[in-house]
């Protein structure tokens, strides 16, 4: 189920989420999901004034406003949360996580898709603007404050006003990168270097152990 997923995905996406009351209790970004899959329903049964009412609800309440109409995908994660915009065309893709102050914005008054879609995976950072019908890629992540109002192919990185490309993420199917992080080792920060050195060490001996387990569990059964 759809809010199942949802109140999961947090765990991945926020290492100081503890269980699943507080998550429910105190995610105003969780809250306006749940909100929203309650408005979207209205919204397909044509009962428009009752989901824009308890989407506005949800804003009071959140400080998030997405809009009944919005199509948003599985484990759709907003952290923080305050300040998000969400426009009536858009579209979103699969695990994808926005920060607080995002707009998902349109450039037009002509009742037109007219909001950007977001395809799987994409993350955009704190403030950013992404305005129109634009398209950003999978796995695209957008640096906080950016205003990006063209396209972005798939696993790039964009930052700044307008927004410029300045990476491409390595197409390893990597997991999702909390805050957006480069964990790719590059960075200066000596502490960042530490914990991916120490990440890529573990996934080392987790690949040794599911090499060795095999047959170790074939030689039991040969000695039984
Ligand atoms: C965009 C982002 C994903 C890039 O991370 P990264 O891959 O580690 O990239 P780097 O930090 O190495 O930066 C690459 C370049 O982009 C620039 N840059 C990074 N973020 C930027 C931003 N938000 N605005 C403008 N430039 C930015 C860096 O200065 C660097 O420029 P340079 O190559 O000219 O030196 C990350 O900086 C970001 O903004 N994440 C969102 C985090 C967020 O919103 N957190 C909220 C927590 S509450």
């Amino acid at each position: 189920m759809k809010i199942i997923e949802d109140v999961r995905s947090v765990f991945a996406r926020d290492p100081a989420a503890r269980n699943v009351f507080e998550v429910l209790t105190c995610y105003s970004g969780v809250q306006a999901v749940l909100f929203y899959r309650l408005t979207h329903f209205l919204w397909r049964y044509r009962l428009y004034w009752l989901a824009r009412f308890i989407s506005t609800f949800a804003r009071w309440v959140t400080g998030i406003e997405i809009h009944p109409g919005a199509v948003i995908g599985r484990r759709f994660f907003i952290d923080h949360g305050m300040g998000v915009v969400i426009g009536e065309t858009a579209i979103i893709g699969d695990d994808c996580m926005l920060y607080h102050g995002v707009t998902l914005g349109g450039t037009t008054w002509d009742k037109v898709k007219r909001h950007p879609t977001l395809k799987n995976g994409v993350v955009i950072g704190a403030g950013a603007k992404i305005l129109g019908p634009i398209i950003l890629g999978e796995n695209v992540r957008v640096g906080s404050n950016s205003v990006v109002v063209r396209s972005i192919d798939d696993n790039e990185t964009v930052v700044g006003i307008p927004g410029r490309i300045v990476r491409k993420k390595a197409e390893d199917g990597g997991s999702f990168d909390s805050y957006a992080a480069n964990s790719s080792g590059t960075s200066n920060d000596p502490t960042i270097q530490a914990i991916n050195s120490l990440i890529e060490r573990l996934a080392e001996m987790e690949e040794k152990l599911e090499n060795a387990s095999p047959k170790t569990s074939s030689v039991n059964i040969e000695n039984k």
